[in-house]
């Protein structure tokens, strides 16, 4: 894995945005997985900047989001669909239809999970995946417990998450619901990059775990020890309890030459 230990969002978004906009330059119809949440909002910020700038297009590019809530009303603004329109792609070129995400709303959601997956290989499969961390080590919304092989399934959320999340909810964790569909576990380490970010003190058990925790579903980021091109854009609060930092640091100068 490679950590960047960075001073704040601003270094956070521009690693981040260096990374989008090298694989658009390098592959302009390459596909982009999308998570939802505050910890990648930084890089999406930047990223619009530069397309602004001219710098990357989308317009031959295609977006999966990790997962959504199960049961909001189709015009809540923190549906996923909803936020990352808002929050990113209606700044940028997609096309019309060239994103797509997990869709709650069908009679079979079961049979709508096993077509997204089919929907991403049939996309040439995800090129670089952003990704946040739960406080207990999810990621999309594969909470502790979850198999380590799991694809695109209906889940359900720990009242931990809950409890994190209802601040997206006026603060009152009954409007939080109680599940979702997401993408699994196996189904994010098929993506050829993974780039996870995460910010705060408050996250910095979930980080220690995934950079240097055993593997366990216990803790499902562990997995990400697998891939073998997983990058990880964190702060000094979320870095705090990292003991091998010294390597990190130097690993990360090196690599940014
Ligand atoms: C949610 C999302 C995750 C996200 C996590 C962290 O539960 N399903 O994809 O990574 O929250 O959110 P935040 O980035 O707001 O801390």
């Amino acid at each position: 894995m490679k950590i960047a230990i960075l001073p704040d969002n601003d270094a956070i978004g521009s690693v981040g945005a260096d990374l989008i906009e090298k694989l658009y330059r390098d592959k302009p119809n390459a596909v982009l997985g999308l998570a939802t949440g505050s910890s990648p909002l930084p890089v999406y910020k930047e990223v619009i900047k530069r397309h602004e700038a001219g710098r990357i297009s989308f317009k031959e590019g295609r977006a999966f989001t990790l997962d959504e809530y199960v049961g909001l009303p189709e015009d809540h603004p923190e549906r996923y669909s909803n936020f990352i329109r808002n929050n990113f792609v209606s700044h940028v070129d997609f096309q019309e239809g060239a994103l797509r995400t997990p869709d709650d709303r069908t009679d079979d959601i079961e049979a709508g999970a096993a077509a997204y997956d089919k929907a991403i290989a049939e996309a040439g499969g995800v090129d670089l995946q952003i990704l946040g961390i739960g406080t207990d080590g999810h990621i999309a919304f594969n909470e502790p417990g979850e198999a380590l092989t799991s694809r695109t399934h209906i889940g359900f959320l720990t009242d931990q998450t809950r409890r994190d999340n209802a601040r997206f909810f006026d603060g009152d964790i009954d409007k939080v619901p109680t599940h979702c569909i997401t993408q699994g576990l196996g189904t994010i380490m098929e993506a050829r990059q993974l780039v996870l970010i995460a910010q705060g003190e408050g996250k910095a058990k979930a980080i220690r775990e995934l950079a240097e925790g055993a593997i366990s579903a216990f803790w499902p980021a562990t997995i990400m020890q697998m891939h073998p091109n997983a990058w990880i854009l964190i702060d000094e609060g979320a870095a705090s309890m990292l003991e091998n930092v010294d390597f990190y640091r130097e690993q990360w100068a090196k690599l940014r030459g």
